[in-house]
């Protein structure tokens, strides 16, 4: 028995049909998943070998390539941290190892964090750095201690 309901696999299906390589069919399938679970799934990605041929090392490949598919239970509050060069200069390691402690601090506690931590190339805000965004809303020169008075705004 399959991992994947009934309409899923049709759209699977679809994919697979229209496209002249199975392999090329690997992104549209991912979103489907993604649109319907929330997330991508390590049993996703070994069901697409068993089911579909789709070898696990290309569906990797793809879900760690794209920072669009998720592979964590997705939160309330979804922070991404620009990790490129000039909020890194800017200090946003160290920012962002203050974020983890806040999440782990709720690990500690035995509660799942309302927040995930990804880091991100550029937000196009550079003279801003730091930078980062709470789901849609954006901040700009996020220190380690300016991050904390966010994360309260958002019941941290
Ligand atoms: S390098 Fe961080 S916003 Fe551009």
């Amino acid at each position: 028995m399959s991992v994947f309901s009934e309409k899923l696999q049709d759209k699977f299906k679809h994919y697979l049909a229209r496209y002249e390589t199975r392999r090329s069919a690997i992104l549209p399938i991912l979103h489907e998943i993604q649109d319907e679970y929330g997330w991508i799934q390590p049993e996703h990605i070994e069901s697409l070998e068993k089911e579909y041929g789709l070898a696990k090392v290309h569906v990797q490949e793809v879900v760690s390539f794209y920072s669009m598919y998720r592979t964590e239970k997705p939160r309330p509050y979804r922070i991404y941290f620009c990790d490129n060069i000039v909020c890194t200069l800017m200090g946003a390691e160290k920012t962002m190892e203050k974020i983890r402690k806040v999440m782990k601090s709720y690990e500690d506690k035995g509660l799942e964090s309302p927040f995930s931590l990804e880091g991100v190339p550029c937000l196009g805000v550079c003279d801003g750095a730091p930078a980062m965004l709470v789901n849609k809303e954006r901040y700009l020169r996020v220190d380690s201690e300016k991050v904390e008075e966010i994360l309260m705004k958002y019941g941290a």
